[in-house]
């Protein structure tokens, strides 16, 4: 007989036909006439409730029915005469597929914390809440490729070892076969690069941009979906070592054309989520009020679903980076000496707390801020007749604050190779790369999406930790 999934079952009227379904145990209660089992195999946020009639089966076969375990049931798929489920399966017989010893078992039919969870990492797809958020994960990346995909976007697989840091976008993971015990030197006393893998010093990719552009060049519309990697030491609940970033770039767009980009796209994806995960969504929204029930009033985030709505709806706020300084020097944090770091004025790097006082406090809405200083962007944007700015956008989200970071990229050989000599950036080994600007140069733009920032916004949990499988965090490499 086939299985059938929960999800299927679930949403069956077909009552009195014979189902296998197979899955985990979450509970089993009951008196010693019939037991309930609430068994869940990752498809719903809702479990199955098998009903066994306890004088069909084995005492001992039923005593190993525990949370944890694994079954596989043959049954009756019937109307539901309790409430808060349609349909049960009426056991017919029950096999234990593998055994759960409930005293060793780490994950008891009760509220453990996120924290704890993130212990068990290896098990914490088992609960509610990972259900859920792998789920909407699963969703959320397949919304990705749609959006692209139907737009006429090739998704393009740029490199995961590189030999630059071009970027400059964070430190850097090295890659090595080198024995670290009895590193190779040169006669200056230098490591010798020469004798390692590669042949050359190489590290994990920060981003897939400068590779991504290469092939916008030529295909129009690109978008890379990877893994990026920066070694910045900042234990926050928005940093990951390792995450995932969306970055597309296009050739033709200025910045306006990557910022009504980046709008649509957004919108897209929270738009997919509430069509598509609502069940999951509605979980997710018991579970914040749940978690800020003892915050005040204020410092409640919206219901979630409502959130998602609210920013699908509403236009994002477009503003220059000169504009949001006088705001912020306007605002009562500065002037109550509030901000942890200080605002002085143009120039200013803008911290979260700064990004969040925008997004929150001021507009209410998503922002995005254009024509940073070009002293505190990367070199390969696109620089501005004043020569102070460049076309530069960092779009902020509420509860998040950076979600997505890009620019029009400078298509002019002469100035983007000053900026890299101003920069001292090894044009010689950036050759690939200028010579694009050399080749048939056009203007083009691009943008980058953290996936696991967009997942917090999506989710509304709080802790980037807890929207990715395998969080790779400073002193955290387990599982
Ligand atoms: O602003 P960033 O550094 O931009 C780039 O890497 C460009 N190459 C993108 C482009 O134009 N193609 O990073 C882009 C986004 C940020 O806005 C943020 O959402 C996310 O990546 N991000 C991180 N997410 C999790 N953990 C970290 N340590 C992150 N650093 C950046
Ligand atoms: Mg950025």
């Amino acid at each position: 007989m086939r299985r059938t999934k929960v999800a299927a079952i679930l949403k069956d009227t077909e009552y009195g036909k014979e189902v296998n379904i197979k899955g985990w145990v979450r509970t089993r209660r009951g008196n010693k006439f019939v037991n309930f089992i609430a068994l869940n195999d990752g498809s719903s946020i809702h479990n199955l409730q098998i009903v066994a009639d306890v004088s069909k089966f084995d005492e001992s076969l039923i005593k190993r029915i525990t949370t944890g375990s694994a079954i596989s049931v043959v049954g009756t798929l019937s109307e539901s005469a309790g409430g808060g489920q349609k349909v049960e399966v009426q056991a017919n017989t029950i096999e234990i597929l593998g055994d759960c010893n409930a005293d060793e078992y780490p994950l008891q039919p009760k509220k453990h914390s996120l924290e704890f969870l993130r212990e068990i990492a290896h098990l914490r797809f088992r609960t509610n809440t990972f259900g859920a958020i792998t789920r909407v994960r699963h969703a959320m990346i397949f919304a990705v490729h749609k959006f692209f995909s139907e737009k006429g976007f090739y998704n393009i697989h740029t490199p995961i070892i590189t030999a630059s840091d071009a970027e400059g976008a964070g430190e850097m993971f090295r890659v090595t076969t080198m024995d670290v015990n009895n590193i190779p030197k040169t006669e200056e006393g230098k490591v010798d690069y020469s004798q390692d893998f590669f042949g050359k010093s190489t590290n994990l990719t920060v981003s897939g941009q400068l590779e991504g552009e290469l092939a916008a060049l030529a295909m129009s519309e690109i978008y890379t979906f990877g893994p990026t990697f920066r070694a910045e030491n900042s234990n926050t609940a928005r940093h990951l070592a390792e995450f995932w970033m969306i970055e597309p770039e296009m050739a033709f767009y200025d910045l306006n054309d990557n910022m009504d980009l980046a709008e649509e796209f957004t919108k897209y994806l929270l738009n997919y989520a509430l069509e598509n995960c609502s069940e999951d969504l509605e979980f997710l929204s018991n579970r914040q009020k749940e978690e800020e029930k003892n915050k005040k009033d204020e410092d409640r985030s919206m219901e979630l679903i409502e959130k998602l709505k609210f920013v699908v709806d509403n236009d994002y706020v477009r503003l220059t980076y000169s504009e949001a300084i006088d705001i912020l020097m306007n605002s009562k944090p500065h002037k109550k000496g509030k901000f942890q770091y200080p605002i002085t004025g143009f120039g200013s790097d803008l911290q979260a707390e700064h990004e969040r006082y925008l997004v929150e406090k001021h507009f209410k809405k998503p922002v995005i801020l254009t024509d940073y200083p070009m002293s505190i962007k990367a070199f390969y944007m696109k620089q501005s007749e004043d020569g102070k700015t460049v076309r530069a956008m960092d779009v902020l989200f509420p509860q998040i604050g950076e979600i997505i970071g890009g620019s029009q990229r400078e298509e002019d050989y002469n100035k983007l190779l000053e900026r890299m000599r101003a920069l001292d950036l090894p044009e010689e080994e950036m050759y690939w790369y200028l010579d694009t600007r050399r080749f048939g140069s056009v203007p083009h733009s691009g943008f980058g999406l953290g996936f696991e920032r967009l997942m917090l916004f999506v989710t509304g949990m709080g802790n980037i930790r807890d929207v990715i499988p395998f969080p790779r965090t400073p002193k955290n490499a387990e599982f």
